[in-house]
């Protein structure tokens, strides 16, 4: 989730106000796209709405974060993989769904009762909820075969203290496409069939949604050149005002979405692409991390990149000329012949995905010496 953007030493005392769910469960990893001969797939972040349903791939729409406290988790069944998930992410619970339901994979026993911490095979810390103090991860002594699985989502700058989870870890789990437990904010599926594809009537031009606004930022300064530019409708607070409700038939009219991430780094492709664009069927107008990165997760053709041009102007003119041209426009979707974005996505997924990969025989795990020499 991008919440980032926050100063690190701030970011894990703030109530996050936004969830961003994402994510993304590649129902199998032989179903991912392979483009340039690398499963790839990826995670958007969206600024301002919680995810609230799952891919298509269920049938059964995930619950809104923080809302409902059913949940199947504490059900206990014995041969079952038992996974303690040491807090709710970001302290909200939610309805886990059987992964047998929502994937068709099997079920892991899922539970929040640390009560259960000798008996769980693995145990996955959420890094936002224990990263200001080290004493907040489990402080008995571990069972020899329990794997803990550390997780993230949040960008290595909004992301405090990774040196408390320093040769504590056995198997990571976040949005860099390196992690043990690879859970992006969305991902391509290829399609059973190449179909047609029809475009959606665009009335507007550019849309960006954005809730931390910071002016020394990257995008904010690139947005400020572009709008000499161009027409950019702005979104959020102290903004066009969007209720959450709305967002998606809104950004849904526009041509271009500008899916600025808050900040750079490798692999860091949120909901603002794979929701707040492909979900809308606008173009990302993509700034982040290079052009190959993204090429990791989707088609070359699917997005454009601020790099792309050597100015906001150039960009601004490049926008101006696709927006005149219908059939240079369209050629932006030609991809989805063949591909088919999957851009929300839920916790639940993203811990089914953990139950599979624990499943799968072996599991490679190790110690992770020093988080912070990878995750930056
Ligand atoms: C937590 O687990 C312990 C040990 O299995 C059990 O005795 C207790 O009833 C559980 N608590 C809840 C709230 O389910
Ligand atoms: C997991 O990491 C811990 C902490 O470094 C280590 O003691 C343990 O042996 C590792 N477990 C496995 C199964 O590799
Ligand atoms: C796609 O469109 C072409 C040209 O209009 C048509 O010949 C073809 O049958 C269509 N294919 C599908 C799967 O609808
Ligand atoms: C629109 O773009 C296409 C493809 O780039 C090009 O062949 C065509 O000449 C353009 N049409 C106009 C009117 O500029």
């Amino acid at each position: 989730m991008g919440s980032s953007g926050q100063a690190p030493g701030l970011t894990c005392w703030k109530v996050l106000t936004f969830l961003i769910l994402q994510l993304s469960f590649s129902a199998i990893f032989f179903a991912y796209v392979r483009i340039h001969g690398k499963a790839n797939q990826e995670v958007p972040e969206f600024d301002m709405v919680s995810q609230t349903r799952c891919p298509p791939v269920s049938q059964t729409p995930c619950p809104p974060a923080g809302q409902p406290q059913r949940s199947t988790v504490g059900e206990r069944s014995s041969n079952l993989i038992t996974i303690l998930l040491w807090t709710w992410p970001f302290g909200r619970p939610f309805l886990i769904q059987k992964c047998s339901q929502l994937l068709g994979l099997p079920d892991c026993d899922f539970t929040t009762n640390r009560s259960r911490y000798q008996e769980a095979d693995a145990v996955i810390v959420h890094h936002r909820d224990v990263c200001w103090s080290a004493g907040k991860l489990p402080q008995l002594p571990r069972p020899p075969s329990q794997l803990w699985i550390w997780f993230n989502l949040e960008s290595p700058s909004a992301s405090p203290n990774l040196h408390f989870m320093d040769h504590h870890f056995n198997l990571t789990m976040s949005y860099r496409r390196d992690s043990d437990i690879f859970t992006p904010y969305g991902w391509m599926e290829v399609l059973p069939r190449p179909g047609n594809v029809t475009v959606p009537p665009k009335s507007k031009l550019v849309a960006w949604v954005l809730s931390n606004w910071k002016p020394g930022s990257r995008r904010v300064q690139y947005y400020n050149e572009l709008k000499k530019h161009l027409q950019v409708d702005v979104y959020g607070r102290g903004h066009l005002p969007l209720r959450r409700e709305d967002h998606l038939s809104t950004l849904s009219q526009y041509k271009f979405y500008l899916a600025f991430e808050n900040t750079v780094h490798e692999d860091y492709i949120t909901e603002k692409v794979w929701r707040n664009s492909f979900v809308t069927w606008a173009v990302p107008v993509v700034l982040g991390p290079p052009r190959k990165s993204y090429e990791r997760h989707m088609p070359p053709e699917s997005f454009i990149h601020v790099d792309d041009f050597p100015s906001a102007q150039d960009l601004a003119t490049f926008l101006q000329e696709l927006d005149r041209n219908a059939t240079r426009y369209q050629s932006y979707f030609r991809w989805r012949e063949r591909l088919k974005p999957v851009g929300e996505t839920c916790w639940a997924m993203h811990f089914c995905k953990a139950c599979w990969a624990l499943q799968k025989k072996p599991v490679q795990y190790q110690t992770i010496p020093e988080l912070s020499k990878w995750f930056k």
